[in-house]
């Protein structure tokens, strides 16, 4: 077994004074970040997702597998297809799959199953988790915590559409295999999140929702 070679890792070094303003700035910035069900129809460079897409794919992962693709969709009648399937399969969560329990945790967002926003935003980035790969032999090889390592890239990439100053929706149309199918994906990728990206409609608004506190949140031993 061949280990890589090992490389100087040589990060910035910042003072204090500047690790809490940096921390302070991001934190702000990432508390502006709000989940958005209504975009204009506005397009963009698409160089720009492109630059985003890379940064996820900065993430840790398992053995570094980088179990992900993200399909990015820039195309009317595809959208119109996974609009159309994401409805009839919300249809069903909205009228009796879903709980009554979850039916009422989602009434303060006054989500319901129509999904629009899926043929009027300019981008779908469709996240797909690779669950294993093929050698050249054909034999499968699992992947190494593929949910943590796709979860933890989709937080690095809502980051980054926020840090361009776009707008997302962590959208879970389930079961998602249509997805799969109309982007006809290989067999060892799952979809995993529907992510509509654009700029906010003018008259987009959102639930005055508030975050826990960080006393909720964090518990300090010491
Ligand atoms: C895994 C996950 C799945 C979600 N699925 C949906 C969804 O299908 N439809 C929707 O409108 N919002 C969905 N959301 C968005 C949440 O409702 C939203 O993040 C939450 O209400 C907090 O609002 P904020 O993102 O504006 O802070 C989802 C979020 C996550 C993390």
């Amino acid at each position: 077994m061949n280990q890589h070679p090992f490389i100087p890792y040589l990060p910035k070094k910042y003072s204090e004074e500047e690790m809490l303003s940096r921390s302070e700035n991001f934190f702000a910035e990432m508390n502006l970040r709000r989940s958005v069900r209504e975009f204009s129809g506005e397009s963009f460079d698409k160089k720009i997702l492109e630059n985003i897409i890379a940064t996820a794919s900065t993430a840790p992962s398992g053995a570094h597998k980088q179990p992900w693709t993200f399909c990015l969709v820039h195309n009317k009648a595809l959208q119109r297809e996974i609009r159309l399937k994401a409805e009839e399969e919300e249809r069903r969560n909205y009228s009796g799959r879903m709980s009554q329990r979850w039916i009422e945790d989602l009434a303060p967002l006054g989500t319901d199953h129509q999904k629009e926003f899926l043929e009027i935003a300019p981008y779908l980035i469709v996240v797909f988790k690779r669950v294993y790969e093929t050698d050249a032999e054909g034999t499968r090889h699992n992947n190494y915590y593929v949910n943590e390592s796709v979860g933890i890239a989709t937080g690095m990439l809502i980051a980054a559409i926020h840090q361009a100053g776009l707008t997302a929706l962590t959208h879970t149309p389930s079961p998602m295999n249509f997805l799969e199918q109309v982007l006809e994906r290989p067999k060892n990728e799952r979809a995993y999140l529907l992510i509509p990206v654009g700029h906010a409609s003018k008259e987009a608004k959102v639930p005055d929702i508030q975050r826990k506190a960080l006393e909720e949140v964090m518990e300090n031993y010491e």
